[in-house]
């Protein structure tokens, strides 16, 4: 057997969903949802590196809130590949953090799509891309995405994908509280504003699949939804001043991502991207701005990226 490489760097995006649509509760306590995610240039970077255990370390955005014991969703990742793979081997993995911790945007997520195709290339496992989208469903909902990329359309509790047709490139500009939303209890939040309500079956509204397929942002901007939007709100107040920047300062549309805190605003080109970057920065309701482009490829192997 030819021996594999001692370090392999994958990158993964983070993402953006342009439509997230919740059912009821199913019996394993996961929500019903229809979604449609977009992967967005803001990337996370996972060096794996042979080693004897399974290890992190972590740098950049929000690195010192991140675990780095067993708890760690990127050494779950490489566990769970080693487990079911029967591999007797461990890694040292690096990660190179962009997406914000606990905002939205499947940052934790991207890593251990990113830590599943850099120890399957590591190790070879010889796993089918089907056997590596498996384990990413075990790891969460949103970890198959960041292995697939793109624009595509989630059923299910968000694992079940497929590719959506969408034409065209997207301009983003995203709004990163200072603070996390921590996801059970967002979705906690919207169960309780629904209560007594009656859940219809989730379904993405046909103007957003429309407007993905014309590839004309104006469309998209007016179809943006999200459903979790009114309890990420209700838990942190602020978003809902964070929206009204965008609407006062041209977005095309803006919505919470997933289940937040992170606001994400649609613009035309690069000098409304500019303009309101300048009215978010001086409103004072936000810790930072940031920008992005989408959609982008999925995880994969890039070349190993320098770090300390
Ligand atoms: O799958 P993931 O680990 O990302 O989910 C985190 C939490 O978000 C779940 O434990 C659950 O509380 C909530 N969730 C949900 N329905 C979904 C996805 C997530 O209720 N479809």
């Amino acid at each position: 057997m030819t021996r594999g490489p001692d370090q392999v760097c994958v990158r993964a995006p983070a993402k953006i969903n342009l439509a997230l649509c919740v059912g009821a509760v199913r019996d394993d306590g996961f929500h019903d949802l229809a979604s449609v995610f977009q992967a967005v240039s803001l990337f996370e970077d996972v060096t794996a590196t042979a080693a004897d255990d399974v290890t992190v370390e972590i740098e950049g955005v929000g690195a010192t809130s991140v675990p780095t014991d067993a708890t760690n969703l990127a050494v779950r990742a490489a566990t769970l590949l080693a487990e079911r793979t029967g591999v007797d081997a461990g890694v040292r993995l690096h990660i190179r953090k962009r997406a914000p911790v606990s905002g939205g945007m499947a940052g934790g997520s991207a890593d251990a799509a990113a830590t599943l195709l850099a120890c399957d290339t590591l190790w070879r496992t010889g796993l089918s891309r089907d056997g590596l989208r498996e384990l990413a469903s075990e790891l969460g909902s949103d970890v198959p995405f960041a292995l697939l990329g793109g624009t595509a359309l989630g059923t299910g509790r968000g694992e079940q994908l497929t590719p959506a047709l969408a034409r065209g490139e997207y301009q983003w500009v995203l709004a990163i509280a200072d603070a996390g939303l921590s996801t059970p209890h967002v979705y906690g939040e919207y169960d309780r504003l629904q209560t007594g309500r009656v859940r219809p079956e989730p379904r993405v509204p046909d103007a957003m699949m429309q407007a993905l397929r014309s590839g004309d942002p104006e469309v998209l901007g007016r179809s943006l939804v999200n459903d979790l939007q009114p309890a990420a709100c209700q838990l942190m107040p602020s978003l809902v001043q964070t929206l009204d920047v965008g609407s006062e300062y041209g977005a095309l549309g803006g919505l919470v991502s997933g289940s937040g805190p992170t606001v994400a605003f649609l613009v035309r080109d690069n000098e409304a991207a500019l303009d309101l970057c300048v009215a978010l920065t001086a409103s004072g309701t936000v810790g930072s701005v940031t920008r992005a482009t989408g959609p982008v490829a999925g995880a994969r192997v890039v070349e190993p990226v320098a770090h300390r």
